[in-house]
């Protein structure tokens, strides 16, 4: 399995499916089809993610700017998303995987909105592995309306002004709950985070490959993971002090 050292895995990898559009214009196909094709490779890495034992896997499906998309891609988009839950609820339920969203989903239409309900309340009970599917999902979106819903907490007299901390803040994201990213991988040679987990990829280590999404499969994953596991991660402090911690 190439360099992938199985004891030191990421916990949380968050993943920018970049490249279908392109993938489908090098093919001689349509924009859509490149969808499809990109529907494939997250199957693909799903199963990857699940059989190796990383524990939370977050795929931007549809960010806030999606929805200024042509009408029929959009719809394409989200018939592809309810397909896919319904083509993988019975391995999600026979391989403990979880599904939960982070976005503004109330902005989703039925019936992809329902589908996705149901099949978050199927497989709440799980605990191998959280797919997790931002969805109409905006990194500031997220932190405006974490603000909103603290704002309200300060004035309703549930918390303190000078109980706001980078330690309770988190609590009001959509991620509430979940580790932060450990890597964080971007396809098709864009290097730019375009407004994903802003807050939460403070610490994160990003990998950029000029692999298109629909091309994204084990074996780059496991490139991905390599290559994360070649870093050093120090958090701001000196290697020394992270070899004692290691150590200690
Ligand atoms: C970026 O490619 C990809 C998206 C906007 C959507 C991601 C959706 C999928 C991979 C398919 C369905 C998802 C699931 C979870 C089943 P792009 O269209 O921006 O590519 P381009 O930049 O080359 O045009």
């Amino acid at each position: 399995m190439m360099d992938v050292d199985l004891r030191k895995l990421p916990r949380h990898i968050a993943v920018i499916m970049d490249g279908n559009g392109r993938w489908a214009r090098k093919h001689a196909m349509g924009r859509i089809s490149g969808h499809k094709k990109g529907a494939e490779a997250v199957r693909i890495t799903v199963r990857t993610c699940r059989e190796i034992g990383i524990k939370v896997l977050t795929l931007y499906a549809f960010s806030t700017e999606n929805w200024l998309r042509p009408d029929n891609e959009v719809q394409a988009l989200m018939h592809l998303l309810e397909e896919y839950l319904r083509s993988e609820l019975h391995e999600m339920l026979e391989n403990g995987i979880r599904l939960t969203t982070i976005g503004d989903t109330e902005a989703l239409k039925e019936p992809f909105k329902g589908i996705l309900r149901e099949t978050m309340a199927k497989t709440s009970h799980n605990r191998e592995m959280t797919l997790n599917l931002a969805l109409s999902y905006g990194g500031r979106d997220e932190i405006i309306a974490a603000i909103q819903k603290l704002v309200q907490d300060v004035h309703s007299g549930k918390l303190q002004p000078q109980e706001i901390s980078k330690d309770l803040f988190p609590n009001y994201l959509y991620t509430t709950g979940l580790p932060d990213p450990d890597l964080l991988i971007r396809t098709s040679g864009e290097y730019r985070i375009s407004n994903f987990l802003l807050w939460q990829s403070a610490y994160t280590e990003f990998y950029f490959t000029d692999v298109l999404w629909p091309d994204f499969n084990r074996e780059e994953l496991f490139r991905a993971i390599a290559e994360f596991q070649r870093r050093e991660r120090r958090f701001g402090l000196t290697s020394d002090q992270i070899q004692e911690e290691q150590t200690s």
